[in-house]
């Protein structure tokens, strides 16, 4: 889809959109609409119900003597309460109604919004990232699509008078859509098409933005001592591996990297702890947190932005076979800790135990975060809503938690406490890697907690936010994109130079 910013003038698209605030209030554009319609908008106002609300929207057919074939309205409501979120909901509402509609061109009247907190160029800016999050659509399998569900819109023209500056800010913008569609992909593909080598070949098409990209197989693992990492894809056909980016954007080439540490678990029967069969399917998206990673990355290098960053995620396949590993055995992590694995279906974390050992020990980081859809327990708790983050340091969890609200990726602090400790005690190895019924996620977060040796770490487990069972303002049900918005708005706010 082409996505472009230009001065008002007549629409000649197939439809054109027109805004409303909120007590029935048309922008300029909307009354010179109104007035070109012969009063059709005041008039579809009063007969609908309409009242300017935020996101109410009436869908008219253009009167016959127009060139466009389609008028909208869409209410705003209350501007003095706009914001960026609120403008992308917008731009996202108006693409859910359009998407489909036939119509390959629409232009949108994006008029200044006076006494609103966001800019006139901020506010066109995200409406494009809304249409622009919203338009995306998972639909390469399909050999007989009806026209009808096919999406059609594919030209976006937002019409306002500061259409440079807004047009500069959504460059920036949609590096990072980019890297949220990256990351929709890799979630989005079966498990027969992403396995951990084609998982890699993937990650290495980021070197065309400039990232650095690093695989570790099985032997280099072997020889580092993962052992945690490599019992868990023993049982399958592939072979495991590291990924490691790098982006080296900061003018320090020596400062100290941020790092993004994702498990990659390409599909998750549980290993010889087999899952149920219902609804197995969706153990595709194991590995939406190293996906997360793979798009932050793809984002950060996309807008070359000023920072030092390493992304770094653990590839694995979880299956049961007469190699796999088995309830009871016992591993040795890089950080020469001990596991018993009693169930091999929390694989996750003996993934991530690996990888964020790794990361500290090589890299030396500022700080790590790691992103996992690491338990169950995590959507019983906190839903599709929010992703749970878990950290030994307060300014991290506070910078995330404003992050999150600044791109409508939220998340909310659970605790870490020595007292949970007890839960994952062994009677064999230092540790087992599960606790009991209760509090499983953050027997999950406790357990990775060993592994980063007091470098300042934040664990995301986005179980829940991954994928949505229905859609969202800004994405169609399924693969969300879920942290790569978190993480580049993260390092906007706090790490370049
Ligand atoms: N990948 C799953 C977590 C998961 C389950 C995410 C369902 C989203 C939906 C993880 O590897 C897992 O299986 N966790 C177990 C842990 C348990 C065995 C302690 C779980 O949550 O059931
Ligand atoms: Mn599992
Ligand atoms: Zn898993």
């Amino acid at each position: 889809m082409n996505i472009k910013f230009i001065k008002k003038s007549l629409p000649t698209s197939d439809a054109h959109i027109v805004f409303v605030k909120s007590d029935r209030k048309l922008s300029d554009s909307a009354k010179d609409m109104d007035d070109i319609t012969g009063g059709l908008i005041s008039r579809a106002i009063k007969i609908g119900h309409f009242e300017g609300k935020f996101g109410q929207i009436i869908n008219l057919v253009a009167p016959a003597n127009m060139t466009i074939n389609r008028l909208v309205v869409v209410g705003l409501g209350d501007v003095a309460e706009m914001d960026k979120v609120k403008a992308e909901k917008i731009g996202g509402k108006i693409m859910a109604t359009l998407i489909s509609s036939g119509d390959e061109s629409i232009s949108v009247a994006a008029d200044s919004l006076a006494k609103s907190e966001i800019s006139h160029e901020e506010f066109a800016a995200h409406l494009g990232l809304g249409l622009r999050l919203r338009r995306y659509r998972f639909d390469k399998y399909f050999t007989k699509q009806e026209e009808s569900k096919k999406p059609s819109v594919i030209y976006v023209s937002i019409m306002s008078s500061v259409a440079a500056k807004a047009q500069k800010i959504f460059d920036d913008m949609a590096a990072v859509a980019a890297g949220v569609e990256f990351a929709r992909d890799l979630v989005t593909e079966p498990g027969n098409v992403i396995y951990p080598e084609s998982y890699a070949e993937k990650i290495k098409e980021l070197s065309s933005l400039g990232i650095d990209v690093e695989i570790l197989d099985e032997d280099d693992m072997e020889e580092l001592g993962m052992g945690a990492l490599i019992g868990v894809g023993q049982g399958s056909a592939c072979e495991s591996y590291i990924v490691i980016m790098r982006w080296n954007g900061s003018k320090n080439k020596d400062e100290a990297p941020v790092a993004f540490v994702g498990k990659g678990v390409t599909f998750d029967t549980g290993g010889i702890s087999l899952k149920p069969g219902a609804g197995m399917e969706d153990m595709k998206f194991d590995m939406g947190g190293s996906a997360a990673v793979v798009g932050a990355m793809h984002a950060l290098a996309g807008r070359k932005a000023c920072v030092n960053a390493i992304g770094i995620v653990g590839i694995v396949e979880n299956m049961p076979s007469s190699t796999a590993q088995r309830p009871g055995d016992v591993v040795t992590s890089m950080s020469g800790q001990t596991i018993e694995v009693i169930n091999t279906d929390a694989e996750g974390r003996l993934v991530l135990c690996d990888a964020l050992w790794y990361t500290q020990d090589r890299f030396k980081p500022k700080f790590m975060i790691d992103l996992a859809t690491l338990t169950g327990a995590m959507m019983i708790a906190l839903g599709q809503e929010y992703a749970g983050i878990f950290s030994n340091n307060d300014t991290l969890c506070d910078y995330l938690v404003k992050a999150g609200k600044d791109v409508d990726e939220l998340v909310w602090r659970m605790p870490l406490s020595k007292g949970y400790d007890k839960l994952i005690d062994s009677k064999i190895a230092d540790m087992k890697n599960i606790g009991g019924k209760y509090a499983g996620s953050i027997t999950a977060a406790q357990f990775l907690q060993r592994f980063v040796n007091d470098v300042p770490w934040v664990h995301i487990d986005i179980a829940g936010t991954a994928w949505n069972t229905e859609a969202s303002d800004v994405a169609d049900g399924g693969a969300t994109g879920y942290g790569v918005r978190l993480l580049d708005q993260l390092v906007r706010n706090n790490y370049e130079d």
